[in-house]
């Protein structure tokens, strides 16, 4: 190979020089080789490591060696996305050049959001309030971008899902820590709030994930007057909305024009791998956000746009995931109250319960690990949600299929009886 050449393929570092000379290790791909580059990733990237994962490989890893996992870890709807959502994709893939869309998402998957708050909610939101997204985890970047500067403090709850905890470090913003437990049903109050002095946000979901915890009407009313009031931007994540088993779920867009909600297609839309979500936000904070969306991602994927307006069309198939997941939901409560291990938050919402094991006397970390081996349960340790509290926790996902489910608490119960 010329030198020209090797000046244009800068990864190529065999060339001529033998490994044992440069001291370095290689790997060896075909003829290229390439050596392991020894460069320190930005301070900013340094967020902490999904331990979930490190549950799911550990099962993957005991099915690849022949042996039954039943997975209460996975946070997904294990159904495909609704078929009229699957038809209206495959005619696309047909008749359509599935180009760019504009970066605030197909006009008509637009008005179809809005319809979906005026008859769900009984609500009229602009359009121009609207910003397709990928996913939720899409609307949280984009959102906590267009909302906060770097150097901001913005508040959001332990336990809660960590990626808020995770973008906000990551874009330099100061991260306040909200406790919620079993004194005040996992929810935050008022009175918290105001004790956190100065904020300039705060990040609440409603239902939670890992909680399940539902904020009634009368809270949400309160905490959005609180932030209103102190000019705090308040993001409500409302991913899990139409996920309940009784309880209302208002949105907060109900209570103020103030207010910044996210929401996907990921969970009552079973459509997790679609990568499909959006924000209503105040009008110069959709604008911004676009423009944002303009430079980062272009668009949401436009196939999955396709399948998220069919999915609104779809409610029958979807309700009925809903109607499996209430009675997974009670297949599990009652598993876990047999095992004495009811001390829960209220499981309102989501396809979650979250589980104070500590009266076994074992850091849920472990506890998980000893499940997936003795029993082959796969639960999520609490860590990844709440780094205080978390190894008192555990998550068990009811998402899954009713009978692996029964089969798992009858597990669980065994052991714990054992234990006795
Ligand atoms: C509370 C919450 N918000 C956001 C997300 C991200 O979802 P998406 O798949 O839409 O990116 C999840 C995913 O589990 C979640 O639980």
């Amino acid at each position: 190979m010329g030198a020209e050449e090797k000046s244009h393929a800068p990864t190529l570092v065999n060339n001529g020089v033998d490994d044992e000379e440069r001291g370095h290790a290689s790997v060896t791909l075909g003829a290229v080789c390439y050596r392991p580059v020894d460069m320190k990733p930005s301070t900013r990237s340094d967020v902490a490591p999904f331990y979930v994962m490190e549950v799911m490989r550990a099962a993957e890893a005991r099915e690849a060696a022949g042996h039954e996992v039943l997975h209460l870890e996975v946070g997904q709807p294990s159904t495909s996305a609704p078929i009229g959502a699957l038809d209206a994709v495959a005619a696309a893939m047909r008749n359509d050049k599935l180009g760019y869309t504009g970066a605030a998402g197909t006009p008509e998957l637009r008005q179809a959001i809005a319809g979906w708050y005026r008859t769900r909610y009984g609500l009229s939101v602009p359009v121009e309030r609207i910003v397709v997204t990928t996913g939720a985890s899409g609307s949280c970047v984009l959102g906590f971008l267009a909302l906060f500067d770097a150097g901001d403090r913005v508040a959001v709850l332990e336990p809660g899902y960590p990626c808020y905890r995770n973008d906000l470090t990551a874009l330099g913003i100061d991260v306040v820590t909200v406790p919620v437990g079993h004194e005040s049903g996992f929810r935050p109050t008022v009175d918290q709030l105001e004790e956190l002095g100065p904020v300039d946000g705060l990040i609440v979901a409603s239902p939670s994930n890992p909680t399940g915890t539902v904020l009634p009407a009368d809270m949400l009313s309160a905490i959005v007057t609180w932030a209103d009031a102190g000019d705090v931007r308040l993001v409500v994540d409302e991913i899990y909305h139409g996920v309940t088993y009784g309880a209302a779920t208002p949105t907060a867009l109900a209570f103020s024009d103030r207010v910044t909600v996210i929401n996907s297609f990921s969970k009552y839309f079973s459509m997790t791998g679609w990568r499909l979500g959006w924000v209503v936000a105040p009008a110069p904070i959709a604008a911004a956000v676009e423009r944002l969306a303009q430079s980062l991602t272009i668009a949401a994927p436009t196939v999955s746009q396709v399948a998220g307006l069919a999915a609104f069309d779809c409610v029958e198939e979807l309700e009925a995931n809903v109607a499996r997941y209430r009675l997974n939901r009670q297949v599990v409560l009652d598993g876990l109250g047999r095992a004495g291990l009811a001390r829960m938050a209220p499981a309102d919402g989501a396809f979650y319960a979250w589980v104070d094991v500590s009266e076994i006397g074992i850091d849920s970390q472990s506890l998980c690990a000893r499940w997936l081996d003795e029993l082959g349960v796969a639960t999520t340790p609490g860590i990844d949600f709440d780094r205080t509290n978390g190894h008192r926790f555990v998550r068990f996902s009811y998402a899954g299929d009713p009978a692996e489910l029964g089969e798992a608490m009858r597990r669980i119960e065994a052991w714990m009886d054992a234990r006795r």
